[in-house]
């Protein structure tokens, strides 16, 4: 008879092997959906004919290299995007372009001229440091991509019309994290089932020698030795190696998070007062720039000093220990030490008396709904391509402005559509880089 501990303990594994099973077939699942291939058809999901180890490769080059201007869809971020590029353009003549494209352009190249005008002669950065098989697998990534693309609708039942170019070059990523998970539980049921296995047969051959054989003292204390997991929780390797895995977690949570700061969408830190924006701004509706007071005169927005607060506080809720860290601050000459949330890298060159003073854009486009904030968080992500959609997008005010009168003129002759941020060369390297 198995004893009833033994029972509870192989009850609970065989819960664990079932939940894992399910999760793994369920990840599986998904993952091959997201590659838009019907489950089942392993072999099928590395889209075209290039090795699965090249494309990844490429997706990390194009990642690091070409994806602030260039899209692996049909979007237009900086550049044109890339999807079908290999149909369009020799290999040749793509690896020379990539490596030197002014090079190209003034050897005198029908097409490389023609697409230099189109995008108004911004000039595409040289990447003289990448090797021919590196552009290779840049574009054998945005080959994949396309594929990807082109597979999706028939077999994802998404919502109609969704932009199949969209967020594909996170999925390839996404892809190969998730392919370790799968082989990380798979093994992890392999074990579990061993064991299982394992003691199961132990408690059969204890069964049977117990019953049907004679045995002698000896054997008799062998057969029906008690296992002792004691012994397993007081092993020093055992503690040792728990001990590393927690270790080895914490520090990886650790990494993640501060890796994250300052660059991140919906970056919310703990501020050292409970300032709250929707009492201030909302309920109060104390205007912003009455805190932020150069946000329409100069580059930077500032952040209030502590003698603001006190234009109020000196007064209202004194007693309020939130309010007394302020006093504190005063009383130690120090300054309130607020976390910054928005920060752009030092590369670039943001103002915002341009945008809000002269373009009249309102802080919430940019910020978000700041009045209803308690904890103010990073709304919009900030990053290149959000800034050039924009000045894409925007048309320029140039009314009752005579400097622009002759521009949009001009504009009307060469185009139809409306004379925007862009139209006035918003779009230029060096107005945001400096
Ligand atoms: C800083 C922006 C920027 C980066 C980074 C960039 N490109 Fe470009 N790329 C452009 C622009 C702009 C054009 C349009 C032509 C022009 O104005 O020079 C272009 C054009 C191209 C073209 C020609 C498209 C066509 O239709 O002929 C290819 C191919 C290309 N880029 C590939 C890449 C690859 C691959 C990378 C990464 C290794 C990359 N680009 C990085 C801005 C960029
Ligand atoms: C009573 C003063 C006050 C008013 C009014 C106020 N703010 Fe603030 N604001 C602050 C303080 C203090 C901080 C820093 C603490 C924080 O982030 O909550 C801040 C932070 C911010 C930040 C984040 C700054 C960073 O670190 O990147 C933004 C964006 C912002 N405010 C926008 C606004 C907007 C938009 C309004 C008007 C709707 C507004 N604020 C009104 C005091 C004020
Ligand atoms: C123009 C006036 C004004 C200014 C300036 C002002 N506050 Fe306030 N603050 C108020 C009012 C009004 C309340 C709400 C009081 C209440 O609920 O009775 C308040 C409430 C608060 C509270 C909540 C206190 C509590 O315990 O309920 C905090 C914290 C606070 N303010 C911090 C600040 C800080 C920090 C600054 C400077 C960056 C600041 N305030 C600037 C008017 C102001
Ligand atoms: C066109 C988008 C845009 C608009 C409109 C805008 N901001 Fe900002 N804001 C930004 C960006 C981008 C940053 C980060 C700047 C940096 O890191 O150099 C920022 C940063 C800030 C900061 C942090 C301090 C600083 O200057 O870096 C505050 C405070 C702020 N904004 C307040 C406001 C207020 C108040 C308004 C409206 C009057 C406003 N912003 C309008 C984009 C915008
Ligand atoms: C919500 C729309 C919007 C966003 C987002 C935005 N801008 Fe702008 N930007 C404008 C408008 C509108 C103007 C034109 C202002 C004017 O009338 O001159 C402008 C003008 C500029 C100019 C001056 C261009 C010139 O031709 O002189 C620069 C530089 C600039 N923006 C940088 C940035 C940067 C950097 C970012 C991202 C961090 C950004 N902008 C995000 C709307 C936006
Ligand atoms: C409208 C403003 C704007 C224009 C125009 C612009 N950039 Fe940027 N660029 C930014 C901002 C903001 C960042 C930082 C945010 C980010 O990394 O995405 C940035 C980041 C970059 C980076 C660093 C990317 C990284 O990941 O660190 C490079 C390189 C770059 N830009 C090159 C260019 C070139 C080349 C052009 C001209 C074809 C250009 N940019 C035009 C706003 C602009």
């Amino acid at each position: 008879m198995l004893k009833t501990t033994h029972k509870i303990f192989l009850a609970f594994l065989l819960v664990l092997t079932v939940t894992f099973g399910v999760q793994a077939q369920e990840s599986e699942q998904a993952e091959v959906a997201a590659k838009g291939v019907e489950p089942g058809s392993t072999e099928g999901a590395e889209t075209g004919s290039a090795d699965p180890a090249v494309i990844d490769a490429g997706a990390a080059l194009f990642k690091n290299n070409c994806a602030v201007c260039h899209s692996a869809g049909s979007d237009v971020i900086v550049g044109p995007g890339l999807k079908g590029i290999t149909g369009k353009r020799s290999e040749g003549w793509l690896i020379k372009w990539i490596k030197n494209s002014q090079a190209l352009i003034q050897s005198g190249d029908a097409d490389a001229i023609a697409i230099y005008n189109e995008y108004n002669k911004q000039a595409m950065p040289s990447f003289a440091s990448l090797s021919d098989d590196d552009v290779k697998a840049i574009l054998a990534y945005v080959d994949a991509q396309a594929n990807v693309a082109a597979a999706a609708p028939t077999t994802v039942a998404g919502p109609e019309g969704a932009a199949p170019g969209a967020n594909v070059g996170t999925d390839a990523i996404g892809a190969i994290g998730g392919y370790l998970d799968i082989v990380l539980v798979v093994l992890i049921i392999v074990l579990i089932v061993l064991v299982v296995t394992l003691l199961l047969i132990t408690s059969l051959l204890k069964n049977y020698l117990n019953k049907n054989r004679q045995l002698d003292e000896a054997d008799n204390e062998i057969v029906n030795q008690r296992f002792d997991f004691s012994k397993i929780y007081k092993s020093k390797a055992v503690r040792t190696l728990v001990l590393l895995i927690f270790v080895v977690v914490l520090v990886d949570l650790g990494l993640d998070k501060m890796m994250g700061i300052g660059i991140q969408q919906g970056y919310a830190p703990k501020q050292p007062i409970a300032f709250s924006h929707k009492l201030h701004a909302g309920e109060h509706q104390i205007d912003c720039s009455y805190c932020h007071t150069t946000v329409y005169e100069s580059k930077s927005a500032s952040i209030p000093s502590a003698n603001i607060c006190m234009n109020c506080h000196s007064q209202i809720k004194k007693e309020s220990p939130e309010i007394q860290k302020i006093y504190r601050a005063i009383e130690r000459n120090k300054p309130i030490e607020w976390v910054r949330i928005h920060n752009l890298p030092d590369l670039s060159y943001f103002n915002h008396s341009q945008h809000t003073q002269v373009g009249g854009v309102e802080c919430q486009t940019c910020h978000g709904p700041i009045q209803e904030m308690d904890v103010v968080y990073q709304y919009s992500p900030l990053t290149m391509g959000w800034c050039i959609d924009c000045h894409r997008e925007t048309p320029l005010n140039t009314e009752g402005n005579a400097y622009y009168d002759n521009l949009v003129k001009l504009h009307e002759q060469s185009s139809k559509g409306a004379f925007t941020v862009a139209s006035n060369g918003g779009t230029e390297c060096s107005k945001c880089h400096y």
